[in-house]
């Protein structure tokens, strides 16, 4: 049974300067126990779709059911079963310590007492801050807070759980330690774990499904095996001298679906990764690059990320397709 499903779900912003689409027709379907990553670059539209699941927006049209319940007609009923947790936004009482907190957010979902404290310590101890349960919210570290944060969306033991960003800022160590959390609640509690993050590594890493979304668009939806299966072009990395900062836009070279340039100020060299359309483009390209005179120190197979299955759909990586969207 899907536990979370999308259909024709649009939203529209409009303000006085501009009208934005957010969300262009989405469709998507969750299971049950499923750890699922909506994946893409800042402005796709991720968080617009979470907080219209989670109840905190309403779509302009289509809908959306969150376990059974549909979020805009049965907002509340949505509310007692799932949880939710952004990086971005801070939850708690300063004043209060961290347990208290946790058991404030248990007895607003209703849940027993005893039950309440039996989560709570296990909680903390999964996320790994029992010996932070007793100081006050202002005392703990940022990385702490978040850790709370996560386990303030668990709490209420919920059938699906939304996560927006929740790595964001985090230390590698931290990190690790969420998302194998992430994959035991999925694993061991049948919960849907619903992720959205711009993050491909995190993506790739524990994710069952991944929808990849561009502006509000979702491009594609499987699992990362097999989007980047799916993909089926050569991708080559070129290691050029520094101008190779003035080749622009990759697309412009013939044979090239898509790529990115990234400059290693400290070599003066460039790193021109490259989607081509066959694997005879290769030796086109490097010719191009030199007559541009960009020099081709040398070149590298790689194996296709999820960011490549982006751009041979987008053209361009998640870093330019971000600066497009800045005003
Ligand atoms: N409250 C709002 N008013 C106007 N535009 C918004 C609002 N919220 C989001 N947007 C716009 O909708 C698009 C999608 O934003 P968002 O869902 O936050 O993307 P993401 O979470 O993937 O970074 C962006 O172009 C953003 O500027
Ligand atoms: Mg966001």
């Amino acid at each position: 049974m899907a536990n979370v499903e999308v259909e024709s779900l649009t939203r529209v912003f409009e303000t006085r300067s501009r009208r934005v689409l957010a969300l262009d027709n989405v469709n998507l379907e969750v299971e049950k126990g499923e750890v699922f990553g909506l994946l893409g670059p800042n402005g796709a539209g991720k968080t617009t779709l979470i907080r219209i699941l989670t109840t905190l927006l309403l779509p302009t049209s289509g809908r959306a059911v969150v376990g059974g319940f549909d979020v805009v007609k049965e907002a509340k009923k949505v509310r007692g079963i799932i949880g939710f947790s952004s990086s971005s936004e801070r939850v708690g009482f300063d004043f209060v310590t961290a347990r208290r907190n946790l058991w404030f957010f248990s007895q607003l979902y209703g849940v027993p007492k005893s039950e309440a404290d039996r989560r709570i310590e296990e909680l903390a101890s999964l996320l790994e801050f029992q010996d932070q349960l007793d100081r006050k919210l202002y005392m703990l570290t940022t990385g702490y807070k978040q850790r709370l944060n996560l386990a303030r969306a668990l709490i209420n033991d919920p059938t699906v759980v939304f996560f927006d960003e929740p790595t964001n800022g985090m230390d590698v160590f931290s990190a690790k330690k969420v998302r194998e959390l992430f994959v035991r609640e999925a694993r061991v509690n049948s919960r849907t774990v619903f992720l959205a993050t711009h993050n491909m590594f995190e993506a790739e890493e524990i994710c069952d499904r991944v929808a990849i979304i561009d502006r509000g668009r979702i491009l594609a939806v499987d699992t990362p095996e097999n989007l980047k299966l799916t993909l089926d072009k050569p991708v080559v990395m070129l290691e050029t001298d520094v101008a190779g900062a003035s080749v622009g836009d990759p697309r412009t070279l013939d044979g090239v679906v898509g790529g990115t340039v990234k400059l290693d100020s400290e070599s003066e060299t460039a790193n021109i990764r490259v989607i081509l359309r066959d694997e005879d483009y290769l030796d086109k390209v490097v010719t191009l690059l030199e007559r541009r005179g960009v020099k081709v120190l040398g070149y590298q197979r790689l194996e296709p990320t999820l960011e490549d299955v982006f751009i041979s759909k987008v053209g361009a990586g998640f870093a330019e397709r971000e600066r497009s969207l800045e005003v």
